[in-house]
């Protein structure tokens, strides 16, 4: 056995509304990873899509990928569209680069709330009933009562709007149209927010992290919500058990009917008529304060150990 240190590219930024929140997740991790035994190297891609160094320097594509290819496995930490859809995956099987995380296709599948929802629907998962709008469609909807818009494929609840009376519903689908061409209005859902992690291991067996139950004072969790630390966890949140076993049975169907790998995060809101699925998170936050991290502490896997399995069971596949 060899002593050199495993040498992990991070990936971290992305060309999308949620850079900054993946920044967060690709540092934490930096500075989680045990020094004595991994060699990190750091790869950004900027707002502008470049990709970048360490020391940020610009390195172009290529030059990204030759640094890629001389690491033994990445972690892609990047959250929302060409990042967590599929797009660096697709370039990491290309390049031949072991990474954590899910392939192309459910990242694609996951970052797409419309797909999810028919995913969702086809293995008997409730989701909120909803209608898809474009621009040219925009206009044929009615208001008739409460809803939330939201891009197709974005995160981090940026263009998500809760539209309570009519004269709201233009402003919201606006926005929601400024971050994805396709656009979702979906019934309010009344019910608690609750999340659960699910992480494949080698060999096929899943893990399912202690439920999370975010606490949130206002109704939606917004992006400042998420950010400001206003948002209580609640973890392991209190359930049922008849509840704690249909989230799990739901989020575990999801997991495997978009194909995912490694951890991803599957968010639900939990109802009086049972679990309605919110969304799947492929790419989920990763810093040592997000949920997935805090559910896994509460399984007794600490931030490091999580980041050790996910990377030691890479490496387990790709040998
Ligand atoms: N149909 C819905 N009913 C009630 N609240 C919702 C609904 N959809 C979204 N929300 C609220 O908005 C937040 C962000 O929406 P979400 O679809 O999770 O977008 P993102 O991918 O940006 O996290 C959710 O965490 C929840 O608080
Ligand atoms: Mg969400």
């Amino acid at each position: 056995m060899s002593t050199r240190r495993t040498r992990v590219a991070v990936i971290g930024g992305g060309q999308n509304c949620e850079h900054e929140v993946s920044l967060a997740s690709a540092a934490a991790a930096t500075a989680a990873l045990d020094p004595a035994r991994y060699q990190v190297v750091v790869l950004t891609i900027g707002a502008d899509g470049g990709w970048r160094d360490e020391g940020d320097r610009p390195v172009g594509l290529a030059g990204a990928v030759e640094t890629l290819q001389g690491c033994d496995v990445a972690l892609p930490l990047l959250h929302g569209p060409r990042g967590e859809d599929g797009t660096v995956a697709a370039l990491l099987d290309l390049a031949g680069v072991p990474y954590a995380g899910s392939g192309l296709s459910a990242g694609a599948l996951a970052m797409d709330k419309w797909v999810t929802k028919l995913v969702a629907g086809a293995i008997g998962i409730a989701t909120a009933p909803g209608v898809l709008l474009t621009a040219a469609t925009a206009a044929t909807y009615t208001w008739t009562h409460p809803v939330v818009v939201k891009p197709v494929a974005a995160g981090s609840s940026r263009g998500v709007a809760r539209v309570d009376r009519p004269e709201q519903l233009a402003a919201a689908v606006g926005a929601a149209l400024a971050l994805d061409r396709r656009v979702l209005v979906e019934d309010v859902v009344e019910g608690r927010e609750v999340d659960l992690a699910v992480l494949a291991r080698p060999g096929g067996a899943r893990i399912v992290a202690p439920a999370l139950e975010i606490v949130v004072a206002g109704g939606v969790f917004d992006y400042a919500t998420k950010y400001d630390g206003s948002a209580v966890f609640r973890v392991p949140a209190p359930l049922a058990e008849a509840d704690r076993k249909a989230l799990e049975h739901a989020a575990l169907g999801m997991y495997d009917a978009l194909g995912c790998s490694g951890v991803v995060r599957v968010d639900f809101f939990l109802t009086a008529d049972g679990p309605v699925l919110n969304e799947v998170n492929t790419t989920p936050g990763f810093t040592g304060q997000s949920q997935v991290p805090r559910m896994f502490a509460a399984a007794g896997v600490p931030y490091p150990e999580l980041l050790d399995i996910l990377i030691q069971d890479v490496l387990a596949g790709a040998s």
